[in-house]
């Protein structure tokens, strides 16, 4: 088994995938994850949404047209509710924190069981919206993860990790 710092290395945006189904477990797995995320004053501000079916996945490919993410198996669509989620006394909302924090509970799990994933939120959010039945809604699609198996097995080592230096990023007071 992976540490999960082995983990967190291995992890890496996959924009290709099988078309090999992923199974109904490993998806029940990546709901838990999601599910179990921590969130500000534990009011879990979220839902998401499991698009599977062929209608559905061809209406989320029209909300972020791009080739690669029409051969994801799979997407979860990560909403945020900005009536539930937690304020600072400053004003500053906690959604997209919360939010944040369960879409990388699911990847992690998802990199976990040899599946890849991807952040996008370059996604257009009415398009989204108006599929999810969300409109005038208080409810915002955050995040759109498509999970699928990678279609090159050797995406994890072969996908360069670009980060900054400690040093350029790491203040001891
Ligand atoms: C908040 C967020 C939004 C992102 N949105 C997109 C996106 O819309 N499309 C995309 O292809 N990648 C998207 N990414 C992936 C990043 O480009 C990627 O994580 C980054 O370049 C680092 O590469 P790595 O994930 O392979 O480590 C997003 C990542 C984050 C964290």
């Amino acid at each position: 088994m992976e540490s999960l710092l082995q983990l967190i290395r291995k992890r890496c945006s996959v924009r290709a995938y099988s078309d090999k189904p992923v199974e109904q477990e490993k998806v029940d797995a990546l709901l838990e994850a999601f599910r179990l995320a921590p969130s500000a004053v534990n009011r879990q501000p979220w839902r998401v949404f499991v698009v599977q079916s062929e209608e559905a996945r061809v209406g989320l490919q029209a909300a972020y047209d791009r080739e690669w993410f029409r051969s994801a198996p799979l997407y979860f669509v990560l909403c945020g509710n900005h009536a539930e989620s937690w304020k600072r006394a400053d004003g500053k909302d906690h959604c997209d924190v919360d939010i944040a924090i369960a879409a990388d509970h699911l990847i992690l799990e998802a990199t976990e069981l040899g599946l890849g994933s991807c952040w996008v939120c370059n996604f257009n959010v009415e398009a989204c919206r108006k599929l999810l039945k969300l409109e005038n809604s208080e409810w915002e699609p955050c995040v759109v993860i498509p999970v699928g198996y990678p279609s090159d097995a050797e995406v994890w080592s072969k996908t360069e990790k670009k980060r900054k230096n400690l040093a350029e990023i790491v203040n001891y007071i």
